[in-house]
């Protein structure tokens, strides 16, 4: 039996899972013997997929970017689990993150400090000082930051490499796909990167002695498929970059950086409209033609020549998400006739874990792990088991299924357990990497203890309560 979720989702998945008899299988490995060993809900990581798509990303980029060499620096945040970051940086790749915390996760997953960019707003001295003594770069955000940098270089003793983070305009009608917001509105607000009213007060501050400044970089964020926006704003950047030159006395950057933002392969955007169609995803290599292009023509027009520029991009969902895959049981069928007819299939996970469901509206496909071997399909809401109302596919065309039977959500590698939250204090669930028939946990789940670690009673309170629960 073949049916459309089915072969959509794994012709889509870029043969990383596969049915024998209709049992998913998830490179070499049985989906459900997963679920025996580590529980569900759970989150898999196939290491032979990441690694096909980190190669595959990098070679689109450099097929068009004929001008230099090409630095991919995913973005941690998407996927922060060491063994994962650790799998790219085998692959030769970098790391763009914010915080210390994924500083240190760069660090223990042996990423080249020379590829690491700390970005992000509002930083502070600490986790500034700590990239200066890596040996990382730091994106500059803010005037302030610039400050802070002497400091760190006059503390460690480094010169201080640091890129800036710009914030290119490109006039467009164009909406938000996912939730209709003027382009224009979210670019002209977005926080990060230095205000155009401070670029001359920035550069008096970058040339002190203790700072080299290598790179620039903008991030156009996963707003619009639409690739004349995408080009427009790289146009753009590459205009800016030779504004920036000319008020800085000719600097230019030995490095430039355009961001994430592409959209994955599937579920190529969020949509908060149920009725909307996706259109046919856009392959990585058609973004990095549009991005090359755009940006050698705008640096041009401003009389910056991009030969011998290293080209670095940020991808996160485009990256991770393809690679992973969210395993959940079926707990509970409930059918009703009255006040309509409507069945629902209630599971142990929850959109707390795929927090890409409400945070963009993300429609991850879901398909059983065994097909049944006769019967029809079902039209059922699958829901997860948090208070909330906690939609996890609105209608999907599932096969008629018992309590204990096996979902699982694809494309769910990006961002969702880097977002899951404990509402119901729910504890996080593990993720699994699996490579050929070979199984690791990578990040063990949460359990009640972790998640009641942080609390205490005061001494006035410690004594129990008669009667009381223990
Ligand atoms: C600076 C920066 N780079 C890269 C990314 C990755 O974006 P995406 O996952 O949409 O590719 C983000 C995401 O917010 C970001 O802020």
């Amino acid at each position: 039996m073949s049916d459309s979720y089915d072969s959509e989702a794994v012709a889509l998945s870029d043969g990383m899972l596969r049915r024998e008899a209709g049992r998913l299988l998830i490179e070499d490995v049985p989906v459900d013997v997963l679920v025996e060993r580590y529980s569900a809900p759970l989150f898999v990581i196939s290491e032979s997929a990441l690694r096909r798509r980190a190669r595959r990303i990098r070679a689109a980029f450099e097929r068009v970017w004929r001008h230099g060499e090409v630095h991919v620096l995913p973005a941690v945040k998407a996927n922060p689990v060491v063994a994962v970051q650790r799998v790219l940086a085998q692959e030769g790749l970098g790391a763009d993150l914010v915080g210390a915390g994924e500083l240190e996760v760069a660090v223990r997953a042996g990423i080249d400090p020379a590829l690491i960019s700390l970005n992000g707003t509002a930083k502070d001295y600490a986790t500034i000082e700590r990239a200066v003594a890596l040996g990382a770069r730091v994106t500059v955000d803010d005037v302030r930051e610039i400050e802070l940098a002497v400091m760190a270089a006059r503390a460690t003793g480094r010169q201080a490499d640091l890129r800036v983070r710009l914030r290119p305009h490109f006039e467009t009608d164009a909406r938000m796909q996912a939730f209709g917001v003027p382009i224009n509105d979210i670019y002209g607000t977005y926080k990060s990167g230095l205000p155009h009213d401070d670029l001359a007060a920035a550069g008096q501050a970058l040339s002190a002695p203790e700072l080299r400044v290598s790179g620039a970089m903008m991030h156009m964020g996963r707003y619009t498929t639409d690739l004349s926006v995408i080009g427009g704003y790289a146009g753009r950047f590459g205009e800016l970059i030779a504004e920036v030159s000319q008020l800085w006395d000719g600097w230019t950057p030995r490095t430039i950086d355009v961001g994430g933002g592409f959209a994955p392969q599937v579920d190529g955007f969020g949509r908060a409209d149920p009725d909307f169609v996706p259109p046919d995803p856009t392959p990585i290599e058609r973004y990095a033609e549009v991005v090359c292009e755009n940006l050698a023509e705008g640096l041009a027009r401003g009389g910056v020549d991009p030969r011998g520029r290293v080209l670095e991009v940020e991808p996160g969902r485009a990256l991770f998400g393809p690679c992973g895959i969210h395993v959940a049981t079926l707990l509970n069928v409930k059918r009703q006739t009255r006040p309509f007819p409507f069945t629902w299939y209630e599971t142990d996970t929850s959109q707390l874990f795929l927090s890409e469901i409400p945070d963009e509206a993300a429609r991850p496909p879901v398909i059983p792990v065994h097909l049944p071997g006769a019967g029809g399909l079902a039209e059922v809401r699958v829901v997860g088991r948090s208070c909330m109302s906690d939609v996890l596919a609105r209608t999907a065309a599932l096969p008629v299924m018992r309590p204990g039977d096996l979902l699982a959500f694809c494309f769910t590698g990006a961002y969702n357990d880097a977002n899951a939250s404990n509402l119901n204090l729910l504890p996080r669930p593990a993720t699994v990497l699996v490579n050929g028939d070979q199984a690791h946990l990578v990040r063990r789940a949460e359990n009640i203890g972790d998640l009641l670690a942080r609390d205490t009673l005061p001494d006035h309170l410690r004594h129990p309560i008669a009667g009381a629960a223990r």
